[in-house]
């Protein structure tokens, strides 16, 4: 047992706090994480970076390809990290700034935080900087981070009894022992390979190889995953149909590796609770939900109705979600079809539904497609004519592909390590069921 305590791989996690005032909660936060990283979480090595010695964010400071010294220490402390820890406040209702200008800075080609798994804290006034969390997730997407859905950690400083001292401290213990659970889950995605076989920093062009060769691996060893694929529009000549029915000849044809079901959500009732009678829900919604709970990830494809999910999507949802929730812990993609941006405004809703749902979406690529641009993209049945939209389709699918398998080795990785540390399983098991 001891032996494969020993070899648990350290997970180098960087801390980043968005408040710069010296007595800051958040960065007690971070204080905390810091002890218990030392004294009762093995396998993390915990960094605190300080951001308050970057500059304001102005491209004319890039000058010969090259970041002011303070910009590039930064960003060679979040390289060689494999996951990050944001403790950060919430002003106005959204990121603070330093945090924004860190994210930007880093964002700057090659982008450092590409591919790395991550968490969110925060501590603040009425909903505990809550808010905050999903401009962070959403700036997040673009960044290619992977936040974990679970455990959410915000904590509202301000309500009696008082749960820092004056120095921000954390003195609170219920939060001290909530805050074991984030950090675990940092281990959530196998780190990105950072080092050759010699033991020098790959560069990107290097690392992106790699973890190409990883993904055609993991793809060329073909385990099958089940897919299930949901259309948000309920008209026949639906073009989101139109780009299912693209998938599912593309894995019938071209992928290997991947069993897609179309799944039907018009014959779901609208949600009423008092359908629900003795515990038994409508056979149409027990049907919905045992086809979600056989597969291992989802495909969406909706349109977006005054900027958000359709009604019949979100209806499938709550369904869904409905205890046991059928959502939890699956890969899933998302695509649309539209007008103006091609639906890709009600993406971040569905992300932000899919924190509550444990839903792990794949950041790239991103898939939304304007079906009244000339050329014709769409038939009038709604099948889709597009070729580089298909050629788009086959590469979210892969990436779908990638992500689940990823996902599912590291679940049961977990499963093995829950039996070792019986003071995190149950943190493992919550996330497991
Ligand atoms: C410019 C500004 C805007 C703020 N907006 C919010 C807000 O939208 N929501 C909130 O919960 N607290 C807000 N606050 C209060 C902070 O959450 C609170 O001051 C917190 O303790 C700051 O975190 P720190 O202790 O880590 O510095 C705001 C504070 C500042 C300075």
């Amino acid at each position: 047992m001891e032996a494969v305590v020993a070899s648990k791989p350290v997970i180098k996690v960087a801390a980043i706090c968005g408040s710069l005032r010296k007595a800051s909660y958040n960065r007690g936060l971070i204080r905390t994480a810091l002890e218990l990283t030392k004294e009762s979480i093995a396998g993390i090595q915990m960094e605190y970076i300080d951001i308050s010695p970057l500059p304001m964010l102005d491209t004319d400071l890039e000058v010969d390809g090259k970041f002011p010294s303070a910009v590039e220490a930064f960003r060679q402390k979040i390289l060689e990290s494999d996951s990050i820890l944001f403790a950060s406040p919430e002003y106005n209702y959204s990121l603070t700034a330093p945090l924004k200008n860190a994210l930007d800075w880093a964002s700057r080609p090659p982008n450092v935080w590409a591919d790395k798994a991550a968490a969110i804290v925060s501590a603040g006034g009425g909903f505990g900087g809550a808010r905050s969390h999903y401009h962070l997730r959403q700036v997040g997407v673009f960044l290619d981070l992977h936040f974990i859905n679970k455990p959410e950690f915000y904590l509202n400083a301000f309500q009696p009894p008082a749960k820092f001292d004056s120095d921000g401290n954390l003195i609170d213990e219920d939060s001290k022992e909530r805050m074991k659970q984030p950090e675990f889950y940092l281990n959530v995605f196998q780190p990105s390979a950072k080092f050759d076989s010699d033991g020098n920093l790959l560069d990107e062009t290097s690392k992106e190889k790699m973890k190409q060769r990883a993904m055609e691996a993991v793809v060329a060893s073909k385990p099958m995953i089940k897919v299930a694929a949901i259309c948000g529009s309920l008209r026949k000549a639906s073009n989101n149909r139109g780009l299912i029915r693209t998938a599912l000849e593309l894995t019938k044809e071209s992928i290997s590796g991947i069993e897609m079901e179309y799944v039907d959500i018009s014959p779901l009732p609208m949600l009423n609770t008092d359908l629900v009678v003795d515990g038994k829900l409508p056979p149409a919604v027990e049907a919905f939900r045992q086809k979600i709970l056989q597969s291992d990830s989802i495909l969406f494809a909706s349109p977006e109705y005054n900027y958000s999910l359709t009604g019949p999507l979100k209806n499938a949802l709550d369904w869904g979600s409905l205890s046991p929730n059928v959502w939890a812990d699956k890969a899933a993609a998302i695509v649309s079809a539209g007008g103006g941006f091609g639906g890709a405004r009600s993406h971040y809703h569905l992300r932000q539904v899919g924190v509550f749902l444990d839903l792990h979406f794949i950041n790239k690529p991103e898939f939304y497609l304007n079906a009244f641009e000339p050329p014709a993209k769409f038939d009038s049945d709604g099948n889709l004519i597009d070729e580089a939209s298909k050629e788009k389709m086959k590469q979210v699918l892969v990436a779908l592909q990638a992500f689940t398998l990823r996902l599912h080795q590291k679940l049961s990785k977990q499963i093995t390590l829950s039996f070792l540390n019986s003071s995190i399983a149950t943190v493992m098991n919550y996330n497991l069921l």
